[in-house]
């Protein structure tokens, strides 16, 4: 255990390394040094989830071994340096995605609870018969089912902005769709299936010039491009832990502070509340009116790690590199025989979907599986993505900040052995 974080000293903010070197950073991932089947193993699978360095695993276990104690409950010194170190996992994470105050962080247990947080606590009380929410045809299932199902309830219309074959928002169509009756903007800002970078500081300026705020689905990017909440505008922002080299069953939600001041709670129970009375409760400040019951404090400063790690590479460093990668990917994939990438957006992240005409995708996935490249196949979560390329499933190779070149390589050569294989 950490002597310094047991003494209540907090990190201070990272600086960040001289250089951004993937060689070196490899190692701070031994799993990316073991075999799968025998071969060397090729995780190309970060949008489903990533790696984890050292430093996450020991932030865990540190806190079981010297800092277990619940939150904002207690006076004794154990209760304090939990507190402070959940607290300043807050700020950290402020300080990621450059929000104005830390009360504008709220910890859920992933980019899910975040969008179903703002569904329940504002959608609920805004919408009403004849509304409408505005989504993109691009959307994780998490970021339509929230919506669905309460214009369901109230009457709402849920309107679907339609995308190009690159796999693009058309804006023009968005601009068609958007009026008076637009009260909910929620869009994706990276799609997990396709990789295209949604134009999101675009879409809020003109959502809110009818009034309407904006959700975005920040979990894909989050892990690989700076965020700054405030430049983009947008209202509310949902990221994922684990997709950002952090724990499972961590994520945020940032919500500008009049919009949370504002809303209803989402749960009710422990620590959202100032007072309680048979007749009547007073809930709490901002962000625990929306953090009912024991958090997942081990796992909030553990992101909190995660994110000190990112910011010693440097997100912009980050985003470099895997947009190298993803521009030799595209390239080495569209010279393997019978392959069609499914997503060609000209603004992308590292995601290379592709379907293969001699063999179905989970096949794909399997073969590779067996050269020790780990992809997913499948809908992605996105089923009306695969609706809109009339497909059922893409195989999707998706990048991290310790992919190399030679990643891809070997991925190119097991989707050779899938054409020798199936031919
Ligand atoms: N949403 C995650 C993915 O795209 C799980 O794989």
């Amino acid at each position: 255990m950490s002597a310094a974080l047991a003494s209540r000293k907090l990190n201070p903010v990272p600086e960040r390394l001289p250089v951004f070197d993937v060689e070196a950073l490899r190692k701070d991932f031994p799993i990316l040094s073991t075999s799968v089947h025998g071969k060397p193993l090729i995780y190309l699978d970060n949008a489903a989830t990533t790696q984890k360095p050292p430093v996450v695993i020991d932030a865990l276990r540190d806190y079981y071994e010297g800092q277990n104690a619940n939150v904002h409950r207690g006076v004794h010194h154990l209760s304090q340096v939990a507190t402070d170190l959940y607290e300043h996992a807050r700020e950290r994470m402020r300080a990621f995605i450059n929000a104005a105050v830390s009360c504008e962080i709220v910890w859920t247990r992933g980019a899910t609870e975040a969008l179903n947080l703002v569904a329940h606590s504002y959608g609920r009380p805004h919408l009403g018969p004849g509304d409408e929410v505005l989504i993109s045809h691009m959307e994780h299932h998490s970021n339509i089912l929230p919506w669905q199902l309460l214009c369901e309830e109230k009457g709402a219309h849920l309107r679907v902005i339609p995308i190009n074959d690159q796999g693009e928002i058309i804006m023009e169509e968005f601009d068609r769709l958007l009026s008076e009756r637009t009260k909910i903007v929620a869009v994706v800002h990276v799609s997990n299936a396709l990789g295209t970078i949604n134009p999101v500081k675009e879409i809020v300026a003109k959502a809110h010039a009818v009034g309407a705020v904006v959700v975005v689905d920040g979990a894909q990017s989050a892990p690989h491009t700076p965020i700054d909440v405030r430049d983009l505008g947008c209202d509310f922002f949902a990221m994922s832990g684990h997709k950002m080299y952090g724990p499972t069953g961590i994520g945020i939600l940032y919500g500008r502070a009049d919009k949370f001041e504002s809303m209803i709670p989402y749960q009710s129970g422990g620590d959202m509340i100032l007072s309680v009375t048979f007749e009547k409760t007073v809930f709490n400040y901002l962000p625990h009116k929306f953090e009912a019951g024991t958090p997942h404090i081990e796992g909030a400063i553990a992101l909190g790690v995660a994110v000190d790690y990112l910011m010693r590479l440097g997100m912009d460093r980050v985003a470099a590199h895997e947009h190298e990668l993803l521009e030799y990917g595209t390239k080495v994939l569209q010279g393997v025989d019978g392959l069609r990438m499914v997503g060609t957006a000209r603004e992308k992240a590292g995601v290379l979907s592709f379907v293969m005409d001699k063999a179905h995708p989970h096949d794909v996935g399997q073969i590779l599986d067996e050269h020790g490249v780990a992809v997913r196949s499948g809908h992605h979560c996105a089923q009306p993505v695969m609706q809109r390329y009339g497909l059922a499933a893409t195989t999707r190779a998706s990048l991290g900040l310790y992919n190399t070149k030679a990643d891809i390589d070997v991925l190119a050569t097991a989707l050779e052995d899938v054409n020798r294989i199936f031919s």
